[in-house]
C-alpha cells in the first residue's frame, strides 16, 4: 500500500495517515521482513466497521441472554429455532445461517455427540441430562456477530458438566492471550494445553475464522497450535474463538443425509462456546459471547 504520510488514511478515520494507521503499518511491515505471516489489510477492520460489528454483537449476545432464560426440558430444537428467528428479525436483524449454503435453519442446535451444524427440528425433544450447544449468528446493518453457548437440560451427568466447564475455561484462557503484536498461534496453544490436561481432544480441522464484514473470513483459527507461531495478532483483526472439544477420540463424521451434522465418530459427547473478539491497541474486546 503507497500511502504519503499527509494523505488521509487507509481507514477512513479523516485523520492524516502519519497520524493514524502509519505507525501500525510499519510495525506490521518489520514482523513481516522478519518472517511473520501477518494479516492483510482487506481483514483489519475500520472504526466505522467496528462499530457496525459491535451492534451485531450486541444484538447476538442478547439473542443467546433470551435463549438462556427460555430453553428447558421438553422444548423441541424447532422451537430454539422459532424463538430465535423471531428474536432477530423483531430486532431488525437477519439469521445469517438461514440460507447460508443452503443450511435451512436460523440457528445450529447440537445436542451431546454432535459437534456442531445440528439442525434443529420439531422431532428433536430436549430432555434432562442433555447438554447443547446453540450457535447464533446475526447480521445487522450487513455486519456479522458469531457467538454460541452451551446449556445443561435439567441435571446433567458430573462427566458432561466437567466437559462443559473445562471447555469454557479454555476459551477464558484464550482470552488473555489476544492482543497485538501476539500470534495466532498463542491462541491454539493455551486451548490445547487446557483441553490435553484434562484428557480430552479438541478439532484441529474445524475451527474459527474471521468475522465482521462476512460470515467466514480470514483467518482460520485452529484451536491447536504453537506460542509464537501462526498469523500475526494486529489491532482491528476480529474473529471467533470457538474450540469443539470432545471427552473421547477426536474423530468426527458427517450426517451423510442432511450433509452438515458433525458428529463425534465414537458417539462421545462434545462441548463448544465461541466468541467474537476484535484485537484493539492494548488487549481484546468481547464483540459477542
Ligand atoms: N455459526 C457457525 C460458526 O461458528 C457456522 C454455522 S454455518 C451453518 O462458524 F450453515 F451451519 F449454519
Ligand atoms: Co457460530
Ligand atoms: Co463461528
Amino acid at each position: 500500500m503507497k500511502i504519503g504520510r499527509n494523505d488521509p488514511c487507509w481507514c477512513n478515520s479523516g485523520k492524516k495517515y502519519k497520524q493514524c494507521h502509519a505507525a501500525m503499518d510499519e510495525k506490521i511491515a518489520q514482523f513481516e521482513a522478519e518472517g511473520a505471516k501477518v494479516p492483510p489489510y482487506k481483514i483489519i477492520k475500520t472504526p466505522e466497521q467496528l462499530d457496525g460489528i459491535r451492534k451485531a454483537g450486541k444484538l447476538n449476545t442478547a439473542v443467546l441472554d433470551m435463549v438462556a432464560e427460555k430453553i428447558c426440558a421438553g422444548m423441541s430444537t424447532e422451537d430454539i429455532n422459532t424463538i430465535v428467528h423471531e428474536y432477530i428479525l423483531a430486532h431488525g436483524g437477519t439469521p445469517a445461517t438461514l440460507g447460508y449454503c443452503g443450511y435451512p435453519k436460523s440457528v445450529c442446535t447440537s445436542v451431546n455427540d454432535v459437534i456442531c451444524h445440528g439442525i434443529p427440528s420439531p422431532d428433536e425433544i430436549l430432555k434432562d441430562g442433555d447438554i447443547v450447544n446453540v450457535d447464533v449468528t446475526t447480521i445487522l446493518d450487513g455486519y456479522y456477530a458469531d457467538a454460541s453457548r452451551m446449556f445443561c437440560i435439567g441435571e446433567v451427568s458430573p462427566e458432561a458438566k466437567k466437559l462443559v466447564e473445562v471447555t469454557k475455561e479454555s476459551v477464558d484462557l484464550a482470552l488473555k492471550v489476544v492482543k497485538p503484536w501476539g500470534f495466532l498461534g498463542d491462541i491454539g496453544y493455551v486451548v490445547s494445553q487446557h483441553i490435553y490436561e484434562h484428557g480430552y481432544t479438541v478439532l484441529h480441522d474445524i475451527g474459527g475464522h474471521g468475522v465482521g464484514n462476512d460470515f467466514h473470513e480470514d483467518p482460520y483459527v485452529c484451536h491447536v497450535g504453537e506460542r509464537g507461531k501462526g498469523m500475526l495478532l494486529v489491532p482491528g483483526m476480529v474473529f471467533t474463538i470457538e474450540p469443539m472439544v470432545n471427552a473421547g477420540e477426536e474423530d468426527f463424521y458427517q450426517d451423510e443425509e442432511n450433509g452438515w451434522t458433525i458428529y463425534t465418530e465414537d458417539g462421545s459427547l462434545s462441548a463448544q462456546w465461541e466468541y467474537t473478539v476484535a484485537v484493539t491497541e492494548d488487549g481484546v474486546e468481547i464483540i459477542t459471547h
